[in-house]
């Protein structure tokens, strides 16, 4: 049984997330996407909201599952019988912090292995963050995530 966890902020889930997601739905025999529930940091959607979207968005694959965790993904891994993380990689700029962590996490937990999958050409520019920097300013989104979680994002922003 390869249990992976696909681990992120996902503040909001985004068109190139759940591109790794339903990939590697066809990877591994159960993926659990980790959502971290990190109260230090300052999110645009709670950890609720952000788990709900994501239950909704990946409703067609039997095998994922949706989960929120707190502290180090290494003890998650352990908790869940984990011993698949995967990553996205979209640019030679997110090596160098991927591999720290996947060395870090290798270190602590040796049956821990993580997997990288390069996100699709149309997605490679695509993150979290550049979503919220868009529709604060009233952007068109609608090429970066799905058309169901445009009107909660836009209302975040309305209500600020
Ligand atoms: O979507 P993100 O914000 O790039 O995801 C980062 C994430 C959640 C994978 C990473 O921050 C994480 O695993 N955080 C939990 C704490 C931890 O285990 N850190 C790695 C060891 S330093």
């Amino acid at each position: 049984m390869r249990r992976a966890i696909y681990p992120g902020s996902f503040d909001p889930v985004t068109f190139g997330h759940l591109d790794i997601i339903k990939r590697s739905s066809k990877l591994f025999d159960e993926i659990i996407v980790g959502v971290l529930n990190n109260s230090q940091k300052n999110a645009l959607f709670s950890i609720d909201e952000r788990v709900n979207m994501i239950k909704e968005l990946t409703r067609e694959y039997p095998n994922v599952r949706v989960d929120s965790f707190e502290g180090l993904l290494v003890d998650y891994a352990k908790q869940v019988d984990a011993s698949i993380i995967i990553r996205g990689l979209r640019a030679v700029t997110d090596f160098e912090y991927e591999l720290q962590i996947a060395q870090t996490n290798h270190v602590q937990y040796q049956n821990l292995e993580t997997v990288f999958l390069t996100t699709s050409l149309n997605y490679s520019y695509l993150s979290s963050t550049i979503v919220r920097e868009f529709a604060s300013h009233g952007g068109d989104i609608s090429r970066f995530v799905p058309a169901e979680i445009i009107p909660l994002i836009e209302d975040k922003y309305n209500r600020k």
